[in-house]
């Protein structure tokens, strides 16, 4: 019996789920603290990070009754372009994770555009220059904490994403690594020459002793310390939450597309062994690499995705718990003409408006908690429509249907809306734990309990199809509407 066990370090949460033949066995998850030190920016306690993970991987081992000589492999997935600086010599961070969110380097970005870099950063990395990515926030690391540039300059520091940082710990410092599907998110990596490229390091003035190697997603990257999980176990996986799920939804082919309602939404397109361009405001980015097989992929995403029933839950505290928002938003037979544009951290693709805030749209006497959840539903499925129109217009053939995982597509309202809108079919799989499956998956390639992604195709199971049930006019009608609204605050912001 070959278990494996994935540590899923996202925004919100650390989580750990043990697996057997693509199956959850456990799962331990623990939230951990949010910081924001002023509006636009968003940190999170390295440390903290690091001890919710090691505490929820002990946890899941405990309720599974395993123990890490059972576990074959485990693989290690992360919200991505987070940024951590820790010391070398001690493993302590210099500074708090600048988090992926954090749009602290606007103004830097800015001047990287008036020098005209905006095209040759797209060129080499796939992305589109704004502060989503690590670079900036590295050299504001740099630049801002006190004798970091020349601790640096010395080899003193190292630079990583959070899968860096875990694997670091994990082998008590051992391991200096990352994979390519993190690598491709920090601005630095040259997706087409596949290494950190050495221009745009000198552009940012970021030494290259920060920087970890860099090993396919599916790798024998270390042994874990004996002291952390009562046993030495391997490390077979790391990739990029995004990247991960897209590999544990079996899209391995070109044209196949998965999109994770996490706290943002992410939709990625596996475009196969081509480093396709968008011209509708994707970007270009790196997919899992597994058995030499290096694939790309074109991705949209959207930074405000479940995050928006957070925000109705702690910040507006229309609801008690997430689960409660669908019976409130069904509660009502539409949003009673509230357009929601959730763009509290700017509006990401395919728009890119760094400097956006939120806005509601449509407001009347009438407007009910119920109309403005329903709204707040709806806007996670109108950022991701406009993902999907924006790959069908780059893809190189139509996209036949939608594979869906994260948190909020247990939500049927949101999925039945979400297929209405695209006219494609949206298929929702019995393991919705795509994100840390497919890291699971990736372990359990480099450790041999799988011979090939065949086997994995083959565990992927559907649980339900949500067919499209409203006219193509209907719902171009409403996707108007939604357009109308995210102009009307583009125009604000300008
Ligand atoms: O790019 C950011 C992304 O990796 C965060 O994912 O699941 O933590 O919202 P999630």
């Amino acid at each position: 019996m070959a278990y494996l066990l994935a540590l899923d370090q996202g925004t919100s949460s650390s989580r750990s789920i043990v697996f057997r033949d693509g199956a959850v066995v456990a799962t331990a998850q623990q939230e951990f603290t949010q910081i924001f030190p002023q509006p636009g920016w968003v940190e999170h306690d390295p440390d903290e990070l690091w001890r919710s993970q090691l505490a929820t991987a002990r946890e899941v081992l405990a309720k599974a009754g395993l123990r890490a000589g059972d576990i074959a492999a485990l693989g290690i997935t992360n919200q991505r372009e987070t940024t951590v600086v820790w010391e070398r010599a001690t493993g302590r961070p210099i500074f708090n994770a600048i988090v992926w969110q954090d749009r602290r380097t606007e103004a830097l970005c800015e001047r990287l555009r008036a020098d005209g870099l905006a095209d040759a950063i797209r060129a080499k990395t796939g992305l589109v220059l704004d502060p989503y990515f690590s670079a900036t926030k590295l050299k504001w690391i740099l630049d801002n904490v006190d004798g970091a540039r020349e601790r640096a300059a010395r080899g003193e520091l190292a630079f990583g994403t959070v899968d860096s940082w875990l694997a670091w710990n994990l082998t008590g410092g051992r391991v200096h690594v990352t994979d390519v599907s993190n690598a491709a998110r920090t601005m630095l990596w040259n997706i087409h020459e596949r290494c950190w490229d050495a221009e745009l390091l000198a552009w940012l003035d970021i030494p290259a002793d920060l920087l970890p190697e860099v090993h396919p997603s599916s790798h024998l990257f270390g042994m874990t310390d004996a002291e952390w999980l009562g046993g030495e176990v391997c490390i077979g996986g790391i990739a990029g939450d995004q990247q991960a799920a897209l590999f544990g939804q079996a899209c391995f082919q070109p044209g196949m597309a998965k999109n994770t309602y996490g706290t943002g939404c992410f939709m990625l397109l596996n475009t196969g062994s081509e480093c396709a361009t968008s011209n509708n405001g994707l970007i270009s980015t790196a997919a899992c690499e597994a058995q030499g097989r290096h694939q790309y992929a074109l991705e949209g995403s959207v930074f405000i995705g479940g995050a928006v029933v957070q925000w109705l839950r702690d910040g507006l505290k229309a609801i008690k718990s997430a689960s409660e928002i669908e019976a409130l938003a069904a509660s009502v037979p539409d949003a009673g003409g509230v357009v929601f544009v959730p763009s509290f951290t700017g509006l990401g693709a395919p728009y890119w408006v760094p400097s956006a805030k939120g806005a509601m749209f449509g407001l009347s006497r009438g407007t009910t908690v119920a109309h403005i959840a329903r709204a707040a539903l709806e806007s996670i499925a109108f950022q991701s429509a406009a993902l999907l129109q924006a790959m069908q217009r780059d893809a190189a053939a139509p996209i036949t249907e939608l594979r869906v995982d994260g948190g909020a597509c247990a939500n049927s309202l949101l999925l039945q809306f979400q297929a209405d809108l695209l006219g494609i079919p949206v298929v929702r799989p019995v393991v919705t734990e795509t994100t840390a499956l497919g890291a699971a998956s990736l372990a359990g390639l480099a450790a041999g309990v799988y011979q090939g992604t065949a086997d994995l195709a083959q565990q992927w199971r559907v649980d339900r199809v949500f067919e499209p049930a409203t006219g193509r006019d209907e719902a171009q009608r409403r996707v108007q509407g939604w357009e109308q609204a995210v102009s009307q605050l583009r125009s604000g912001c300008a």
